[in-house]
């Protein structure tokens, strides 16, 4: 469309000039907010469709005191990544998945959402106008962060009368401060992550605050992340705090079926369709607990993880270790993956934008 090809332009126009790489210790990136120039900004009111948006410089935002996003958390967030090719192209990952979901997750928490063609134009303006916030080929990606939500004022519990859809970006290096070594895992049984009926399968802000205090304890005792068991039985997988979880046992690759409690992650989706074109076997399924004695791996997804080998999983005081092989199958889907998003692997799938 000819606003999204304005948009482009404005965003080359505003890398132009810039230093091809900001100054950054691109070898120790982590992954904490280091914000680059630019973000994207556009509003809506309830019943109206979002306008043009705009890029500004990155910097705070003024919120209503009485913001429905504020008082009622009314609001989803998506996370996606620009990579760098050697040639100095940057590469986009299936954006049009987050734009899905991010529709969805609208229409569970009563937003409007910005059309996937805009969803889509707003990553790559942000993605092409802090090109030189991407960090160089194998140091790390940038890590596009969406946002939409209830921004004008509400007082009652209703949809807030105006929304904005806002999109910013960080560089980033691995995730969990172990970087690429295995995880080790804790699952948590006082807390649960969602229940049923709940909005755990959308991306709504307000999944994440209440696994805080379940991470904290975790990470207090040396674990990395926690696993969360399904709310009514206890018994059943569900995700880990920021991704999703998978099992391998012998040719047969098991992770948890998304049946509303666990996220639809888009690397999740991908992976279950690399796992199958390489001639795995995937079933997503009801597993329970007692399966983690028997698997051979364990492995974590996530658009902000990648695919992460889980070392050991603690449950109940009694710890199960999972050996970890150079020759594994999570190391097989994690090097397809990443070769694919980084164009080192041919996209046969359309998986890949380029900009
Ligand atoms: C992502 O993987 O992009 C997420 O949204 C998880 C977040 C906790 C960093």
């Amino acid at each position: 469309s000819q606003a999204a090809s304005s948009l482009q332009q404005v965003s080359k126009a505003c890398a132009d000039g810039e230093n091809e790489y900001a100054n950054l210790d691109w070898d120790n990136l982590g992954f904490g907010i280091m914000p680059a120039d630019y973000m994207y900004t556009t509003k809506c009111s309830k019943d109206g469709s979002f306008e043009q948006g705009r890029l500004s410089r990155y910097g705070n935002v003024e919120l209503s005191p009485s913001a429905g996003v504020l008082n009622y958390g009314q609001g989803l967030y998506e996370g996606t990544k620009a990579y760098r090719k050697e040639d100095g192209r940057l590469l986009l990952f299936r954006p049009d998945q987050n734009a899905i979901r991010m529709r969805m997750g609208a229409d569970r928490l009563c937003m409007p959402c910005p059309s996937i063609d805009q969803f889509v134009d707003a990553v790559k303006g942000v993605a092409l106008a802090n090109k030189r916030w991407v960090p160089p080929p194998g140091k790390g990606t940038l890590y596009i962060r969406p946002l939409l939500m209830g921004s004008g004022p509400v007082l009652g519990l209703a949809p807030a009368p105006e929304y904005t859809f806002l999109v910013y970006a960080s560089p980033v290096g691995n995730y969990f401060k172990e970087g690429l070594a295995p995880l080790s895992v804790y699952i948590e049984e006082e807390f649960h992550r969602a229940s049923r009926g709940g909005a755990g399968g959308v991306k709504s802000i307000t999944n994440y605050a209440p696994v805080l205090k379940a991470i904290a304890r975790a990470k207090s005792r040396g674990f990395s992340d926690v696993l969360y068991l399904d709310s009514v039985n206890k018994n059943y997988l569900e995700e880990v705090s920021s991704c999703n979880i998978f099992l391998v046992k012998g040719n047969v690759i098991s992770t948890p079926a998304a049946n509303g409690t666990i996220l639809q992650g888009v690397t999740r989706r991908s992976v279950i369709e690399i796992a199958r074109d390489h001639g795995y076997q995937v079933e997503e399924r009801a597993i329970a607990v007692d399966e983690l004695v028997d698997a051979d791996e364990v492995f974590c997804t996530g658009t902000a993880v990648g695919v992460a080998p889980v070392g050991s999983i603690t449950y109940q005081n009694r710890r199960v270790e999972y050996k970890i092989r150079a020759e594994s199958l999570t190391q097989e889907l994690y090097s397809t993956l990443e070769g694919i998003k980084t164009g080192l692997i041919e996209d046969k799938k359309g998986w890949i934008i380029e900009i």
